[in-house]
């Protein structure tokens, strides 16, 4: 049988078109309101180069030389204790529930695509309404848009890496890019704009609090799709000799110049025609299109766009997400591609139903514990928990557990001088990053 491989081009795109997803566009922007931008984004950026940037290339790494789905690559790679480190792979669940929230979103971004085309609302009062309506009240057309999303997902996924995968990266993701880049350049003809700079980037550190700290780090890694297998399975799929570095290199630059952009973009349309930063994931939701309706018939064109774009995102990123349960009941259990892709969509359509009666009056009381609704718990325990960990054994594993030799002929002729230092913070900085994030998360600092 031939194996399908991505193209050098097809792999970047679509590694890329997993790490750029609603994560940039959607939370990004709201989370940095939340969390009173400057000091926020910098431990973000600081999280992304230092910490995502090595953390990529060791996961790259695992997946390049391990050729399988996430859990046969690490029984295969692992000189002892097999048993025990293919545990490693079964990370790549957290996708499928990262999956069980984001088909939904994915679906509400629908939603808007069609009603902003001749809507929108006239003040931040009606769009908050509106979207209200939609989240508290709309079931069936959350389930309608979801189940959409769920087709598009998982119709992609039994296509395979190169007539699905590929294909779909290769199309959206330079569309994404030119609408952003359009978008963004007009964003720069606006007064507001230097405004929206000195919000993202003038340092408050009396914001950054413990929390803040470690949304900031896990924000990281879910928007790099760091710790989970995507880019895991994704390498296992790369050409032979290719430029890991390299493509890591330009995984890591597009999305956070993507996040940027989308950053900037955004909040200079909201100091210019709405409230300003607004907070929570009602940004673009909400606050967004009630700037547009200021723009006239401009701002329904540049909503529809802008949602479009967004959805382009969040598809890709969703394949990925899904992509790596696909490969292991593929490769473990012999599924056909057919059967398994639409098992692990059957499996975050059921869940995500859940998902959306978490928001849905009458039944949200039921789906509530702990100051949050299954929806934000599934969020969080995902982005804030399981995809740091992830990170962490991964680290470790390339780190300590894979031979040093393998490592080095594998990454030495394109790290050159910097393997050495490359190799040693993945062992001793990253680890130890780690470990205070986890205090921190524990509330323990
Ligand atoms: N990186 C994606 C985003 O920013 C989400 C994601 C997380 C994808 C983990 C794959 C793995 O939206």
């Amino acid at each position: 049988m031939k194996i399908a491989r991505f193209s050098r081009i097809g792999f970047i795109l679509a590694a890329a078109g997993s790490a750029v997803g609603l994560g940039n566009i959607w939370k990004f922007p709201y989370i940095t309101g939340e969390y009173g931008g400057g000091a926020f984004v910098l431990v973000y950026l600081l999280t992304v180069l230092l910490v995502g940037f090595s953390i990529m290339i060791a996961e790259m790494l695992i997946g390049y030389l391990g050729r399988k789905d996430t859990v046969s690559s690490f029984e295969e790679l692992a000189p002892t204790y097999k048993d025990l480190w293919k545990f490693g792979g079964f990370q790549a669940m957290a996708g499928l529930l990262i999956m069980i929230f984001y088909s939904v979103v994915i679906g509400w971004i629908f939603n808007y695509i069609i009603t902003s085309l001749e809507y929108l609302p006239a003040n931040v009062k009606e769009a908050e309404t509106t979207f209200n309506l939609m989240l508290q009240s709309d079931f069936f057309t959350q389930l309608f848009y979801h189940t959409l999303s769920f087709v598009i997902i998982t119709y992609t996924l039994t296509k395979g890496i190169k007539a699905g995968i590929e294909k779909i990266n290769l199309v959206l993701m330079p569309a994404l890019m030119i609408i952003l880049s359009g978008m963004f350049i007009y964003s720069l003809s606006l007064d507001a704009f230097p405004k929206a700079v000195e919000f993202m980037f003038a340092a408050d550190w009396s914001k950054l609090n413990s929390e803040a700290f470690v949304i900031a780090v896990g924000h990281a890694f879910f928007t790099l799709s760091l710790g989970m297998g995507a880019i895991m399975t994704y390498a296992a799929s790369m050409e032979k000799g290719s430029n890991i570095v390299k493509s890591a290199f330009w995984v890591v630059f597009l999305d956070t110049s993507i996040a940027i952009v989308a950053g900037l973009m955004l909040f200079t349309f909201l100091y210019q025609y709405g409230s300003g930063p607004a907070k929570g994931p009602g940004l673009v939701f909400i606050s967004l299109p009630a700037a547009f309706y200021e723009m006239g018939i401009l701002g329904n064109i540049f909503a529809v766009l802008f949602f479009l774009a967004l959805a382009f995102a969040g598809l890709t990123s969703a394949v990925s997400l899904t992509e790596p349960m696909v490969q292991y009941f593929m490769d473990r259990f012999a599924f056909s591609r057919v059967k398994a892709s639409v098992l692990m969509g059957l499996f975050f359509w059921f869940f995500g139903i859940f998902a959306i009666l978490s928001n849905i009056d009458g039944t949200k009381e039921y789906l509530f514990w702990g100051g949050k609704s299954f929806f934000d718990w599934i969020d969080y325990i995902t982005a804030a928990i399981m995809l740091p960990a992830g990170g962490f054994i991964m680290a470790i594993f390339v780190g300590y557990v894979l031979e040093k030799s393998r490592v080095e002929a594998a990454l030495k002729p394109f790290l050159k001088w910097a393997f050495e230092p490359w190799y040693f913070f993945l062992r001793y900085i990253i680890p130890i990053a780690m470990f205070v994030v986890m205090l921190n998360l524990m509330g323990v600092l």
